[in-house]
């Protein structure tokens, strides 16, 4: 479906954003909409109160700097308040059950939790024993709010998404598997090159391999050739030890100069962040024209107001 064509009708059918596989073409192209209006209203100074007296609880058990700021920022260009919890502050890191966490949060009035973690179960126990929307800002499983951002990202610069091809390439990671689900249901390509054993989540390739528009291969030029976007992300996500094994069956998938000559000549750079420049990606190429990487950071911020705005109701 293109994008373009789609007439936005205001609704979404999902009370949580925990994955891309419980989320429709339709959903997804709703939230684009309201990422994209947003946007455009913040840059007019327009104000809104979609979260006016709401406080979103921010709980995480992971670093973050884009994830953290974008939902504050956010939450309060909404109107709302944020409560900041590290999990190794609250009983939580200690142990204390997913269940009594939230039961908890809610007779405090809190009205939604967005989480980082490491188990992506732990992100459905919230939003299986909770009343109250649940966001996931990061689980080892995937990391949907920026691929959110950067499917807003690559419909601003390319026009559409309908036919556009992405190359992942790199380690079959949490970005992997949210690229794999958001790309296909965007109507994208995805090829991800990545080595022989850290392919990305059987689920989303599955997934992802059901429309025809996705690949996984072991040879990183076959992934890159013709590709009109070329993503990467960090050889090791967080929680996880640097190990020498590692390092050497991801660095053939290291983005410079030699693989970006496969994909076209107008291709464009993106990566999460935070980047590791010389392991997974060079200078020359993350710091050129053909980057954006910070175009995404930003759209961190519109995207998840727009997830925001949709939970809440409008
Ligand atoms: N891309 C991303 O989620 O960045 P942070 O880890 O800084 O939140
Ligand atoms: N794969 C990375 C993404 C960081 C935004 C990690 O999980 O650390």
């Amino acid at each position: 479906m293109d994008i373009n064509k789609y007439r936005p009708t205001g609704k979404i059918g999902n009370k949580h954003f925990l994955t891309f596989l419980d989320y429709s073409t339709e959903e997804i192209f709703e939230l684009l909409y309201t990422a994209k209006r947003l946007k455009a209203e913040h840059k007019a100074g327009v104000k809104h109160g979609a979260l006016s007296g709401k406080t979103i609880a921010l709980i995480f058990a992971k670093s973050s700097t884009r994830t953290r700021v974008s939902f504050e920022m956010g939450i309060r260009q909404l109107g709302g308040h944020s409560l900041f919890l590290s999990a190794a502050d609250i009983q939580l890191g200690r142990g204390e059950t997913i269940h009594d966490t939230v039961k908890t949060m809610e007779r405090f009035d809190i009205n939604g939790i967005m989480i980082r973690t490491h188990k992506h179960s732990d992100v459905e126990e919230l939003a299986m024993y909770g009343t109250i929307p649940i966001i996931n800002g990061l689980t080892d499983l995937c990391h949907p709010c920026q691929v959110l951002a950067d499917l807003l990202t690559i419909w601003e610069h390319k026009g559409k998404l309908e036919g556009i091809k992405l190359a992942y390439l790199g380690d079959g990671n949490n970005m992997a598997n949210s690229l794999l689900a958001g790309c296909t249901r965007a109507g994208m390509e995805i090829a991800i090159g990545c080595p022989e054993g850290y392919e990305p989540d059987q689920r989303f390739v599955e997934d992802a391999m059901k429309t025809g528009r996705a690949t996984v291969t072991h040879d990183p030029a076959v992934a890159a050739q013709g590709a009109d976007i070329i993503y990467t992300d960090v050889f090791f996500s967080m929680g996880q030890a640097a190990d020498g094994k590692k390092y050497e069956s991801l660095i053939s998938y290291q983005v410079n100069r030699r693989l970006f000559a496969y994909a076209k000549p107008d291709a464009l750079f993106m990566h999460c962040l935070p980047a590791h420049r010389g392991q997974e990606v060079t200078e020359d190429i993350i710091d050129s024209p053909a980057s954006i990487i910070f175009d995404q950071a930003e759209n961190r911020l519109h995207a998840q107001k727009a997830i925001l705005y949709h939970l809440y109701g409008g």
